[in-house]
C-alpha cells in the first residue's frame, strides 16, 4: 500500500491507506491539471461511468422508449385509408370541453405572474384540496398545513416522490410496480438508483395485484411500491381488504405506498367509488396515513391535462421531507394555475358532467365491441381493455392492421407491460381510450367491429 497525504480545498481527504488501483492512479496522474487528477481519482473509487455519452447519469440508458414513440415505429410506413377519418384512441389524454370557470379563474390571476410562487403553495389551495379531501372520502380532518402539497400533474410528482424517498445507495433497492403500469414508475425507479420489481395483473386474478405471491426476501428490500387505482390500463380498483393487506406488509417491511389516483373521478357506478388510499388508511384506523402519499390531478377530473395541476396528500413526515427536496428540485405552481386549481377542487357539479359523458359513452361502446373482444365495462377510469387474441392476431398485429385499413390508432397492451415471471401480461390486449367524443367513438367501434368480423370470417 501507498502511504501519504492527499487533499484538496474544501473536500475530505481520501479514506486511508489508499487502495493499490488509486495508488496506480495516483501515480500515473500525478504530473497532469488538477481537474484530470479529480477525474482520475473519482474514477478510480467509484469505477467509470458507464453512461452514454459517459459523462451522463448511466441510469439513464436504463429508460425504455416510451409506448407512443414504440407506436410510431410499429406504425412506420403505413397509409391508412385517406376517405376514413382519422380516430385516435390510444393516448390517454380527457377531449372534453375545459369548463369555462376554471379558465376565467386562469385568466382572472395572471397577475400573479409578477410574484415568484412558494413550493408550498397558497393556503388558499391547499385548504381547498384538504376540505375536497374530507368531502369526497369522508375523512374527519385533513391538515392543510402538513397533509397535502400542489404539485405540477401527478406525472411530475410520480417521478419526483421516488427521487425523495429511494436510497439507490441500499443494495439491491426495489420499487414495486403494477404490470401493467404508467412507465413513469419505471423510470422513477430507475433513476432513482433501484430497480423495479413487477407484479403481473392478470385477467385469471381479475386483473388485481397478487401481492401475496411476492416472496419475502423482495418485500426486505422494496423501499417504495407504486399502486394504481382506477388501474391504468386496467380499470381495476384496489378493495378494502387489499389495501389492508398492503398496509400490514408495509408495517412488516417498512416501504412507502405511492397510491396513483388520477382516475378517481372517472366511474361508473354510484355505489361503488373508488376508495383512495387515504379513505381505506382512515377506516382501517391509520389516521395519522403513516407511509401513505396519495397523487391526485385535475386532468382527467375537470379536463385541464394542459394546466398541470395535481397534489399529494398524505403522511405528514414523509411530506415535509418531499416539500424540502421539492424546494430545491424548483417546482413551485403558478400563483395563476393555483387560484385556477382551487376553483376546480371547489366545484362537484362540472365532474359530474363529466362522468356522464363517459357512462354514456361506455354503455353505448361497450356492448358493440363485447360481441368481437373480449371486453367489459371496467371498475373506473376511461380505457377499455380489452382481449384481440382469440381473432388470431397479437396485440400489436391488431394494432397495426387497425390502423392501416380502418385508421383508428388503438394502444398495443404489451407496450404497456414488461415481460415478468415468464409473461409479458399486456400481449393480446389493446388499450383503449374513450377520449374522443361520443360520434367519433362510436365511429370507432363499428370499424373496430367490421375489422374484428372480417378477421372471425377468414379464421
Ligand atoms: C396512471 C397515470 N398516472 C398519472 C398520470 C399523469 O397525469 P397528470 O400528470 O396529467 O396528472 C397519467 C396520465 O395519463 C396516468 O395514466
Amino acid at each position: 500500500m501507498t502511504s501519504g497525504l492527499i487533499s484538496q480545498p474544501g473536500r475530505a481527504p481520501l479514506s486511508w491507506p489508499l487502495q493499490p488501483a488509486v495508488a496506480a492512479t495516483v501515480t500515473a496522474v500525478c504530473a497532469a491539471p488538477a481537474h484530470t487528477i479529480a477525474r482520475h481519482l473519482f474514477h478510480a473509487r467509484t469505477g467509470p461511468n458507464t453512461g452514454t455519452p459517459p459523462n451522463v447519469n448511466p441510469h439513464l440508458d436504463e429508460l425504455q422508449p416510451y409506448p407512443f414513440e414504440k407506436l410510431r415505429k410499429l406504425f412506420d410506413g403505413l397509409t391508412p385509408p385517406a376517405e376514413l377519418a382519422p380516430i385516435r384512441l390510444s393516448i390517454g389524454e380527457p377531449q372534453h370541453a375545459t369548463p369555462a370557470f376554471i379558465r376565467d379563474a386562469l385568466v382572472d390571476n395572471l397577475g400573479g405572474l409578477a410574484n415568484y410562487p412558494t413550493t408550498q403553495g397558497s393556503d388558499a389551495l391547499r385548504q381547498s384540496i384538504a376540505s375536497w379531501l374530507e368531502r369526497r372520502f369522508g375523512l374527519p380532518k385533513v391538515s392543510a398545513a402538513t397533509q397535502v402539497l400542489p404539485v405540477n400533474g401527478s406525472r411530475e410528482a410520480l417521478f419526483a416522490f421516488a427521487q425523495c424517498v429511494i436510497d439507490g445507495a441500499r443494495p439491491d433497492a426495489l420499487v414495486l410496480c403494477p404490470n401493467p403500469f404508467y412507465q413513469i414508475y419505471e423510470g422513477a425507479a430507475y433513476l432513482a438508483g433501484a430497480k423495479p420489481y413487477f407484479v403481473n395483473n392478470l385477467p385469471g386474478n381479475n386483473f388485481a395485484s397478487d401481492f401475496a405471491a411476492v416472496p419475502d426476501e423482495v418485500w426486505q428490500r422494496v423501499q417504495l411500491v407504486f399502486v394504481c387505482s382506477p388501474g391504468n390500463p386496467t380499470g381495476k380498483l384496489l378493495s378494502l381488504p387489499e389495501w389492508q393487506a398492503l398496509f400490514e406488509l408495509s408495517d412488516r417491511h417498512g416501504f412507502i405506498i405511492a397510491a396513483d389516483e388520477c382516475y378517481s373521478e372517472i366511474y361508473f357506478d354510484d355505489t361503488n367509488l373508488p376508495i383512495g388510499g387515504l379513505e381505506a388508511a382512515h377506516r382501517l384506523g391509520r389516521s395519522d396515513f403513516r407511509n401513505v402519499v396519495m397523487f391526485s390531478s385535475l386532468s382527467k377530473r375537470s379536463n385541464v391535462p394542459g394546466m398541470r395541476s395535481g397534489f399529494v396528500a398524505g403522511d405528514a413526515e414523509v411530506l415535509k421531507r418531499f416539500l424540502l427536496y421539492r424546494t430545491y428540485h424548483g417546482c413551485a405552481m403558478s400563483p395563476a394555475v393555483q387560484a385556477a386549481s382551487a376553483a376546480a377542487w371547489n366545484d362537484e357539479a362540472h365532474v359530474i358532467e363529466n362522468r356522464r359523458l363517459y357512462r354514456e359513452k361506455f354503455a353505448r361502446i361497450t356492448p358493440m365491441l363485447a360481441e368481437h373482444l373480449q371486453v367489459s365495462l371496467p371498475d373506473a377510469s376511461f380505457y377499455l381493455w380489452a382481449r384481440v387474441d382469440h381473432l388470431g392476431l397479437s396485440d400489436t398485429e391488431f394494432a397495426r392492421r387497425l390502423q392501416a385499413e380502418y385508421n383508428v390508432t388503438v394502444l398495443p397492451g404489451s407496450f404497456l407491460a414488461r415481460e415478468a415471471h415468464g409473461v409479458n401480461p399486456g400481449a393480446g390486449f389493446v388499450r383503449i381510450a374513450l377520449v374522443a367524443d361520443l360520434a367519433e367513438c362510436v365511429e370507432a367501434a363499428r370499424r373496430i367491429a367490421t375489422f374484428a368480423q372480417q378477421l372471425s370470417n377468414n379464421s
